[in-house]
């Protein structure tokens, strides 16, 4: 199996980008943010837990996404691999991942890291809020602590996949979606050769 992570600052493309990745290499896409967003709306347990915390921009504890991901590798079937959105993003959940993934003799494939500048975070988060009417996406002050949290516990993470030889990046800007998208492909055509 493949285990490809989707990484990049919030507004960078993941979400945009992923159903392409997905579809051209028979992936499962798994976006925790999504999982999360989905877990409000039902009015879990969870999703009381975690909502007050993704509308300040603040992470959800580690063993929640990681219960997630774990639950998603034991259940999903009839992949060639899974694409990783917004997973891991802490040293923690990177640590933890090459755990739950070793007990199952498997390993990370690659890192695919679409990088954009913070005005830019700014610009597209402020454009989708009108579109998709995202919690997080609402105000100044949670996509400001977004933007912090990024740079704080989920930008060593570059660090950590470059060490393990893993990290591949790409620039999610210029250009409209389409042009991104097919820079973003070719950047993963270039990681199967
Ligand atoms: P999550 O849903 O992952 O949010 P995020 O990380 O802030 O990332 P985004 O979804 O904003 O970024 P994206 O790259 O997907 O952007 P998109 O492609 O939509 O997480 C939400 C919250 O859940 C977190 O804050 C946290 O609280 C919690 N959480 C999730 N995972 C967690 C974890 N592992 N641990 C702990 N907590 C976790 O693009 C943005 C916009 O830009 C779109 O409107 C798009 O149309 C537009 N756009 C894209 N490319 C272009 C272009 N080239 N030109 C013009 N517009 C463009
Ligand atoms: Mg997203």
């Amino acid at each position: 199996m493949k285990y490809y992570i989707l990484f990049g600052p919030p507004g960078a493309g993941k979400g945009t980008h992923a159903g392409a990745i997905s579809e051209k290499y028979n992936l499962k896409h798994i976006s925790t943010g999504e999982l999360l967003r989905a877990e409000i709306a039902a009015g879990t347990e969870l999703g009381k837990q975690a909502q007050a915390l993704i509308a300040a921009g603040s992470l959800v504890p580690d063993e929640v996404v990681e219960g997630m991901i774990e639950s998603a590798f034991d259940t999903i079937k009839g992949y060639d691999g899974f694409l990783l959105d917004g997973f891991p993003r802490t040293l923690g959940q990177a640590r933890d991942l090459d755990k739950i993934l070793g007990k199952r003799g498997e390993a990370v494939t690659a890192v695919i890291s679409i990088m954009i500048p913070d005005d830019l975070i700014r610009e597209r988060i402020a454009h989708r809020a009108a579109i998709e009417g995202r919690a997080d996406d609402a105000s100044e002050a949670t996509i400001t602590n977004r933007i912090n949290t990024y740079h704080a516990q989920t930008e060593p993470l570059i660090a950590y996949y470059k060490e393990a030889g893993k990290y591949h990046e790409v620039a999610g800007y210029p250009g409209n979606i389409e042009e991104n998208r097919a820079r973003v492909l070719k950047m993963v055509e270039g990681i199967q050769a």
